[in-house]
């Protein structure tokens, strides 16, 4: 069978982009720069996105297109046509990582991009006047109480991804992310206006945009090593979860693409959109909270408790909160998209099951991750890793540490085994030759520079 491929440049780079930009944008980066002070994470951000996630990103693209495979053969292929020979094992333990992550980024993505759905309907029904309910502060509690409402919503998600996912790489995901991509960044930037305008944003801008280098362990007592490397850990493994690094995702979509695309430009363009869209929701959430005295730090509920507070208080606030919404829903459906697509192009290729019938099997299973973390979320099963609730647990455990160990691996395997293959592959589809600088550092950064970093990480993170 012919493997898929993206039909046109435009339509890989919004799909891509479309990946990228999700629930990490609008609803994580906010809430972490909101806990870890502002400015100072928005910098270790854009050190870890333009300094790592860039080089990271472009090297996944081309290790994807060099192999031309699903993500357990991929390592063996791309190895042959660097003239190396490994075992299988490389590919076997990759697979089983896709896998893991796949199912515990979808159980928690699909619970909140659930709430997001269910946010949505509400603000709608009621600017619709269909309802004369008013969402408040209090419909989060509701909500998050209820397993089978936050199940059906859940569900809701699911389906929805599964249609898409079956009509296939052009007609679904490329298609879908052509239309939705362009709606998402007008909405942004109408949404940022709308809420910049609010007086006194200026508080919160200045929190946003200054750094405030006590908050990273630059304090009059001295460095405090501890605290610094745990941002950074957060704005590492922000950085990672937002280019969908460690999911198999890039790589999937780096294989559906033909040698001839300008992968150098397509990838800056991924990144600068994808950053850009972080950045603004920052400007959309962070002034505005601060402009009614309400709290930046409240964590994964900014979006969903403190955000629609200051809705109720502007002018036109339901409108602007269904917009709002709309713009969340759209940034996860197509990330929920693009996380399902390795397995789902996994187990066709190896099981030689039909694509249908395996978007479905990962739907389904997806679905029992979910209900599973939501017993424990709605304390009808009260199971606690570390006193933490699942959905804690498990967002901190993907975001943080099993995502960072995907990407680890590969990059030792792009560094060490496949770099020279690598450069080819990139040199393919540009008419003038990459500069030798820039093949020295993408080779630094995938052998030495990411590895450190994150083995020093991992190392900080274990020991406190
Ligand atoms: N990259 C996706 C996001 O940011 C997973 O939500």
């Amino acid at each position: 069978m012919q493997r898929a491929q993206w039909s046109s440049r435009l339509g890989f780079i919004l799909a891509t982009a479309g990946s990228a930009i999700g629930l990490g944008n609008v609803w994580r980066f906010p809430y972490l720069a909101g806990q870890n002070g502002g400015g100072t994470f928005l910098l270790l951000y854009l050190i870890c996105v333009f300094g790592l996630g860039y080089f990271l990103l472009l090297a996944k693209l081309a290790f994807g297109r060099l192999a031309h495979t699903n993500i357990i053969d991929g390592f063996q292929v791309s190895a042959q046509k660097n003239g190396k020979t490994i075992g299988s094992s490389w590919g076997k333990f990759t697979g089983f990582l896709t896998i893991t992550n796949t199912f515990l980024v979808s159980s928690i993505y699909v619970i909140v991009i659930g709430w997001t759905l269910f946010y949505f309907y509400n603000a709608g029904t009621h600017l619709f006047g269909f309802t004369t309910a008013m969402p408040d502060t209090n419909v989060f509690n509701l909500l998050t109480m209820s397993f089978s409402r936050q199940l059906f919503w859940g569900c809701s998600c699911i389906i929805i991804t599964c249609f898409v996912l079956i009509r296939g790489v052009k007609k679904g995901i490329e298609k879908i992310s052509l239309y939705l991509m362009p709606v998402l960044f007008v909405l942004l930037l109408f949404m940022a206006f709308r809420m910049l305008i609010i007086p006194n944003a200026v508080k919160g801008l200045s929190f946003y945009l200054i750094p405030n280098w006590s908050m990273i362990g630059f304090t009059e007592q001295g460095f405090d090593l501890k605290l610094f490397s745990d941002v950074l850990l957060k704005a590492m493994g922000q950085a990672i979860y937002s280019l969908s690094l460690g999911l198999g995702t890039v790589f999937i979509y780096g294989s559906y693409l033909s040698n001839k695309e300008n992968l150098v430009k397509s990838t800056k363009w991924i990144v600068i959109l994808d950053t850009f869209v972080a950045f603004v929701s920052g400007l959309i959430i962070l002034p505005a909270v601060f402009a009614f005295n309400l709290t930046p730090e409240t964590g994964p509920t900014l979006t969903f408790v403190t955000l629609p507070t200051v809705f109720s208080q502007i002018s036109f606030g339901l409108f602007f909160m269904f917009l709002f919404f709309a713009l969340l829903f759209i940034a996860a459906l197509t990330s929920l998209i693009s996380i399902y697509e390795p397995t789902v192009n996994l187990i066709s290729e190896k099981l030689k099951l039909n694509r249908q019938k395996t978007v479905w099997l990962v739907g389904g299973i997806n679905l029992l991750g979910t209900a599973g973390i939501l017993l424990s979320f709605t304390n009808k099963i009260p199971l606690k890793i570390n006193g933490k609730d699942l959905f804690s647990a498990t967002d901190e455990l993907t975001g943080s540490y099993t995502m960072a160990i995907m990407v680890c691996f590969c990059t030792l395997f792009m560094g060490y085994i496949i770099s020279d293959a690598l450069v080819k592959n990139l040199q393919e589809g540009l008419t003038e030759k990459l500069s030798p600088i820039f093949t020295k550092h993408l080779k630094l950064t995938l052998q030495f520079i990411a590895p450190l970093v994150l083995l020093f990480l991992f190392i900080n993170a274990l020991i406190s």
